[in-house]
């Protein structure tokens, strides 16, 4: 038997932050549709917060003894994605040495939550589907027909009603996939949780660097509620442990949280804005990578710095970087040292495509190749970090 839980105790089992009406209403209907085996939907744009409500279903479903498979769909290159959701039978295809189980396999009598459902190739819609509707599915390389039983969950922040009419989406899969829609509402959609999910990333990254937590002021939190939020959670996570990291006073008044915020300083980064208008999550990725290539290279010139210092015997005065002169060149610096200025500059004659194919290769050296782990050191999506092999050709 189930014992009825109600959508406060979810938040809390989850570290779900916020209570607007949007929120409460998503957890709600994942806790009503989750005893059953119905397929869910969830769509919400980049950074809203999809990724806990397939374990929220998972969790509060008879189901939940079983296993939970998350597999992100756009991460899993077109050639291996069927053998890694329906296994292969060993010679089926080059390298296929063992016969491999696949995750719907795996994950009979659990839940599989199917990430970026959108970037699914079209013959494996087809077997998805077939999957759904019957059960049955077969190894590649087999002609077999085996029974499984499994429930799907899946997520997109693209218009899967636009890949349809492109014809990139099959239609049934998506009303097959689509039984019961969540919709999680954008961050501009629901003010009233911006300043709560503030104070919570505010005070997270206080305990986990031992300083006292940002505030803002009024003007401050009146500036951070009305901004658009393109990137939604994520980016108010990263801009509010930015913002904790570097500013020295803990007061936050609007005139500095405004160099934290993109939008507003747009008309200084041309290139950025292009990106942007294009492409909201190519932009929101890109300028991740963008910080990571910063900070590394802020510490390999305090490193480069210390070896010549060291080389010169200690005899001439180190000058250390300024943490905010590197760590945040997007933004105007307040107080940067004239030298420091320079040294910016130089650095921005750099071709940055040499610079963050450089980094991805040394992340995926590093990582031997596990590109979730390269991905998760560069602070990028896998998905993303994919892309950008796929791109350079680095494989
Ligand atoms: N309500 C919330 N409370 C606390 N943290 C949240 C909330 N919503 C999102 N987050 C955090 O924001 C970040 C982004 O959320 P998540 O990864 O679920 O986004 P997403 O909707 O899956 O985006 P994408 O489509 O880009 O994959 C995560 O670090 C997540 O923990
Ligand atoms: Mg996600």
């Amino acid at each position: 038997m189930m014992i009825k839980v109600d959508v406060q105790q979810i938040k809390q089992r989850f570290g779900i932050i916020g209570n607007s009406p949007g929120l409460n209403r998503a957890i709600d209907v994942a806790l009503q549709v989750a005893p059953t085996d119905l397929s869910v939907l969830i769509t919400g744009e980049s950074g809203v917060g999809k990724e806990t409500f397939p374990q929220i279903i998972h969790q509060n479903s008879p189901r939940k003894h079983g296993q939970y498979i998350a597999v992100n769909c756009g991460a899993i290159p077109e050639g291996t994605i069927d053998s890694e959701l329906f296994g292969h039978e060993k010679g089926s295809f080059t390298g296929a040495l063992a016969d491999r189980k696949g995750y719907f396999e795996v994950a009979d009598g659990g839940t599989i939550f199917l990430d970026e459902v959108g970037e699914l190739p079209t013959p494996t819609q087809a077997r998805l589907l077939r999957v759904l509707e019957t059960g049955e599915f077969i190894k590649v390389g087999s002609s077999k027909v085996l029974k499984t039983n499994v429930r799907i969950v899946a997520a997109t922040n693209v218009n899967l009603v636009q890949a349809v009419a492109d014809g990139k989406f099959r239609e049934d899969l998506y009303y097959r996939l689509n039984t019961v829609p969540i919709q999680i509402p954008p961050l501009r959609e629901r003010p009233e949780d911006i300043i709560l999910l503030f104070r919570k990333f505010a005070g997270d990254c206080a305990e986990k660097y031992r300083m006292p937590p940002i505030r803002l002021d009024e003007e401050a939190r009146q500036l951070l509620t009305s901004y658009r939020w393109p990137g939604n959670v994520r980016e108010l996570k990263n801009i509010t442990e930015r913002i904790s990291v570097i500013e020295e006073n803990r007061d936050i008044t609007a005139s500095v949280l405004r160099l934290y915020l993109p939008d507003l300083n747009v008309e200084k980064y041309p290139v950025l804005v292009k990106k942007q208008e294009s492409d909201q999550k190519f932009f929101n990725s890109e300028r991740e990578i963008l910080y990571q290539v910063l900070f590394d290279m802020k510490n390999d010139v305090n490193e480069l710095k210390k070896l010549v210092h060291d080389i010169m015997g200690g005899k001439m005065p180190m000058p250390v970087a300024d943490e905010t002169t590197y760590a945040h060149p997007i933004h105007p610096v307040h107080s940067a040292p004239i030298q420091e200025a320079e040294a910016v500059e130089e650095e921005e004659t750099l071709s940055l495509e040499d610079v963050e194919k450089d980094m991805i290769r040394k992340a995926l050296e590093k990582h031997n190749g596990r590109r979730k782990n390269a991905a998760a050191d560069l602070k990028i999506s896998e998905r993303t970090l994919y892309r950008k092999i796929k791109e350079y050709n680095l494989e």
